[in-house]
């Protein structure tokens, strides 16, 4: 009999640059929550290449800064893959206020690590279209294909 197939999905979180400090932290907390780390980089973006990743906020009143926030210093770029991962990531990060985390979602990473709107902590792609455009911009240059159905039991 064939083994129970699991659905793993993949999303791409980053660890934005007022976390960079507690990296290695929050790469543990990521792993002990069952996500497996599939590619991982640091990259310091230019304002240019931040304008395009987040292209849907584009027009929006804190477009400048969250571009020049996203541009100001290097970042830790993860593909992570789970089982309904991009949901699950998102809860673990919780609301994009850290403030309103700590009230709504005590212990999540952006209660933990996050200071205030703009300096969140971490990014978590928000579906899985989102997901895979944030991946293939990510690592163009070395992408790893979406996981398909019969080797996703593979991963664990
Ligand atoms: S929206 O309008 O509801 O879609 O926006 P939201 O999901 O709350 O946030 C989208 C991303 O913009 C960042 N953000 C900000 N950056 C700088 N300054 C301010 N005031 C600000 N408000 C929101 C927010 O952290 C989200 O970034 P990511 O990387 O997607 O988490």
């Amino acid at each position: 009999m064939p083994p129970p197939q699991i659905y793993v999905e993949r999303t791409l979180a980053i660890i934005k640059p007022d976390a960079m400090d507690k990296a290695n932290e929050i790469e543990d907390i990521i792993l002990r929550n069952g996500f497996t780390v599939i590619q991982k980089r640091k990259v310091h973006l230019s304002p240019e290449q931040a304008s395009d990743f987040y292209v849907e906020h584009y027009g929006k009143m804190f477009f400048p800064s969250l571009v020049a926030y996203m541009s100001s210093a290097p970042i830790g770029v993860f593909v992570l893959a789970k089982e309904k991962a991009i949901k699950a990531w998102r809860e673990l990060i919780g609301p994009t206020n850290p403030f309103k985390a700590r009230e709504t979602h005590p212990g999540c990473l952006r209660d933990t690590y996050g200071k205030d709107q703009t300096r969140n902590a971490v990014h978590g792609s928000e579906s899985f279209l989102s997901a895979e455009r944030e991946i293939r911009f990510m690592f163009h240059d070395s992408i790893v294909e979406p996981i398909a159905t019969e080797q996703a039991v593979k991963i664990y």
